[in-house]
């Protein structure tokens, strides 16, 4: 199936998922977005939490959702497997409990994919031969069809029923593999009420973007002429001058009541998105996000790191072929956080390295700030393109409350990044442009009603501000999520101790877990 089977459950579940690799590729599934308390074995990033599941092998991952509702999804993570194996995780509220807003007619999850014409893992593999950045994708897709400005889809785009009057809700997702995204239906309004499996306090726009990994739920009112109206997608690409996938995925939105020739035909209403660099739509929007209620944000934080993230570009290493160094001016492309890009280790996976105390697979000095202080978003001297690699962790003290500025870089070029923590939900207290500076910046936090999410989108050319209390034992990827930046190594780990006791600890390994 492409998109994979949509799960449905409810909060408070338990969930036992046998998963059995038919591939010819070693996998390993992530179920983006779930906090899985103590269950860090269940969580999937391959040699983070677990080693592969080979070809033909399978694994039972085992964990209970706690407190959490709305859209999630579940991916593989296992180099670039993800750009076709996925699909929507739907949290419904407990039994006897319901959304905090009028009950809808209808729900529709809306998955956006990215297609290339090839195999995504020569793509990869290509890319990482010849250094240069891989090719863009060829198309972006709506629940697996790229939709109805392609002849091959026309007969298969995907069509949203409504009825005039209805309320539907549309549970967006970008499973795209490196392409933050703009969605809009045309001419209806967007009731915004949900992120990352978190409620928001409602606010209504025409357009909403989504880096990889995060969900939004919106609700869309049939109030308009029964007709057909285009639900469509494309880019927004905040790197100036850097090639990208400049074409539009669609859907249908199509009254039941519509009468020919409305409903006949064969052009929907078109809708209108943003234009690809509109930085300003883009931060209109996730400047808008509030929990729906006063948040219990840490106040006093007990750990304050600050990581910068970007990307860096290697001198092709002595004795290395030309066509092994063919990104820009003869280097290699590389990414970092706080001067490391992130090496994944092979024999053991760190959370098994973490908790057996295997020695050598990790060290766990990750730096809480940069090793040199610089104008990060300013003209950065050269001397400071090449990260060191490493397998480096951060350690955290159970309970720790944690603040983490993000601080995007100029180096080579300035971007958006979608950061993903894994294991967490986190408050984003603020945004902004250029370097964070911590007087003025601190002055403008939100710790009031500041939205939770587990992908927070770094502005291009500036910072983002996450808190959250670490109280989830076990080993956490964060990285960026687009993947060809977590190829490049745009990623770290935290290493959350164990608090007291069996409730304060991670659990153990089950016995059916995947050896390297
Ligand atoms: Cu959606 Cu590390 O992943």
């Amino acid at each position: 199936m492409y998109p994979g089977p949509t799960l449905e459950v409810n909060n408070g579940d338990s969930l036992v998922i046998n998963v059995v690799n038919r591939a010819r590729y070693n996998v390993t599934i992530h179920w983006h977005g779930i906090r899985q308390m103590r269950t860090g074995w269940a969580d999937g990033p391959e040699f983070v939490t677990q080693c592969p599941i080979r070809p033909g092998g399978s694994y039972t991952y085992r964990f209970t959702i706690e407190g959490q509702e709305g859209t999630l999804w579940w991916h593989a993570h296992s180099s670039w497997l993800r750009a076709t194996v996925y699909g929507a995780l739907i949290i419904y509220p407990k039994q006897d409990s319901s959304y905090p807003f009028p009950k809808p007619n209808r729900q529709t999850p809306l998955l956006l994919g990215e297609w290339w014409d090839a195999n995504p893992i020569d793509v990869v593999r290509e890319a990482t031969r010849t250094g240069a950045s891989p090719n863009v994708s060829d198309a972006f897709t709506i629940n697996g069809q790229p939709g109805d400005l392609y002849n091959c889809s026309a007969k298969d785009t995907v069509i949203v029923p409504v009825d005039s009057g209805e309320t539907n809700l549309l549970r967006v997702i970008n499973a795209a593999l490196n392409q933050q995204l703009f969605f809009t239906v045309a001419n209806h309004k967007l009731t915004v009420v949900g992120a990352d499996a978190s409620y928001l306090k409602p606010f209504t726009t025409s357009v909403i973007m989504l880096g990889p990994g995060q969900t939004t739920d919106v609700l869309i009112t049939a109030d308009q002429p029964p007709s057909r109206y285009h639900i469509a997608a494309r880019a927004y690409a905040s790197a100036q001058g850097a090639p990208f996938d400049n074409t539009t995925t669609t859907a249908v939105l199509e009254y039941k009541t519509a009468l020919c020739p409305a409903k006949c035909a064969t052009k929907p209403v078109p809708a209108a998105l943003p234009a690809f660099n509109d930085t300003a739509t883009a931060t209109a929007f996730t400047t808008s996000l509030r929990s729906p209620k006063k948040a219990e944000v840490p106040a006093d934080i007990d750990e304050s790191l600050f990581i910068t993230v970007g990307l860096g570009l290697n001198k092709c290493p002595k004795g290395v072929r030309k066509s092994n160094c063919q990104g820009p001016n003869g280097t290699r492309f590389t990414a970092s956080m706080n001067n490391v890009s992130f090496v994944l280790p092979s024999n053991f996976s760190l959370l098994q390295a973490h908790q057996q105390r295997i020695p050598g697979v990790f060290t766990a000095d990750f730096p809480a700030k940069p090793p040199v202080k610089f104008d990060y978003t300013g003209n950065v001297s050269r001397a400071l393109w090449q990260p060191i690699r490493g397998t480096k962790v951060h350690k955290l003290k159970y309970g720790a409350r944690v603040q983490v500025v993000l601080q995007g870089t100029s180096i080579f070029v300035t971007e958006n990044h979608p950061i993903h923590l894994h294991g967490y939900d986190f408050y984003i207290v603020a945004e902004g442009f250029g370097n964070f500076n911590p007087k003025a910046d601190s002055k403008k936090f939100n710790l009031i009603d500041p939205p939770m999410r587990n992908t927070a989108s770094v502005p291009v050319g500036g910072w983002t501000v996450i808190r959250f209390v670490a109280d989830n034992p076990g080993v956490w990827l964060m990285h960026c999520h687009l993947d060809v930046h977590i190829t490049w190594g745009l990623a770290m780990a935290f290493l959350v101790e164990n608090g007291v006791g069996e409730l304060q600890s991670l659990q153990p390994p089950p016995s059916d877990l995947p050896l390297c």
